[in-house]
């Protein structure tokens, strides 16, 4: 939220769309406030009984809070590039094994291995052992699995 002012400030009329932390109405009401044209919600809509995520993962977001969505060191070990070539960015989760290991111990890590281990587990519908984001701590602010249209204070 903080970048938000110095982005519209070299947009000009480009349009600007606030991300990272906005999971209610109160986050979209600030953004706007500010001048962004909209938003863009990210791990609040995880937390959705439309998301076809595991329900384990979606009840590790809403139990979480705002302290444990840590950044995920050496991400690029196990993951596709996160952002544009040169521009450097850590994704966040909140801590697993997976992530400590990455953090602690990278060189330990046999990324290949991980990577299938990973997919793997995606494709039978979890994968949020190893990586569990959310984007950013605002799924902290997921109170309950609700609807996406009755996320409280939209
Ligand atoms: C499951 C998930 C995967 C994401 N993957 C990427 C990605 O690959 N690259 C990226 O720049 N942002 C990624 N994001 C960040 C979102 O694009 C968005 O900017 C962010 O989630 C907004 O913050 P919020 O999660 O607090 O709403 C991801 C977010 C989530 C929840």
């Amino acid at each position: 939220m903080v970048l938000v002012p110095q982005v519209l400030d070299v947009a000009g009329d480009v349009p600007v769309l606030a991300a990272g932390g906005i999971a209610d109405g109160r986050g979209l009401a600030a953004a706007l406030a500010m001048g962004a044209q909209g938003v863009q919600v990210g791990t609040r809509l995880l937390a959705t009984r439309e998301m076809r995520i595991h329900d384990d993962w979606k009840a590790r977001i809403v139990a979480a809070d705002a302290l444990e969505a840590v950044k995920m060191v050496n991400a690029e070990r196990v993951l596709p590039p996160y952002s544009r070539p040169g521009v450097r960015a850590e994704p966040r989760s909140l801590e697993t094994d997976l992530v400590r290991r990455l953090r602690e111990e990278p060189e330990g890590v046999d990324a290949e291995a991980e990577l299938a281990g990973l997919l793997a587990a995606v494709r039978e519908g979890g994968g949020h052992e190893q990586i569990r984001s959310p984007g950013s701590p605002s799924g902290s602010s997921a109170t309950c699995a609700l609807p996406a249209r009755s996320s409280p204070g939209w």
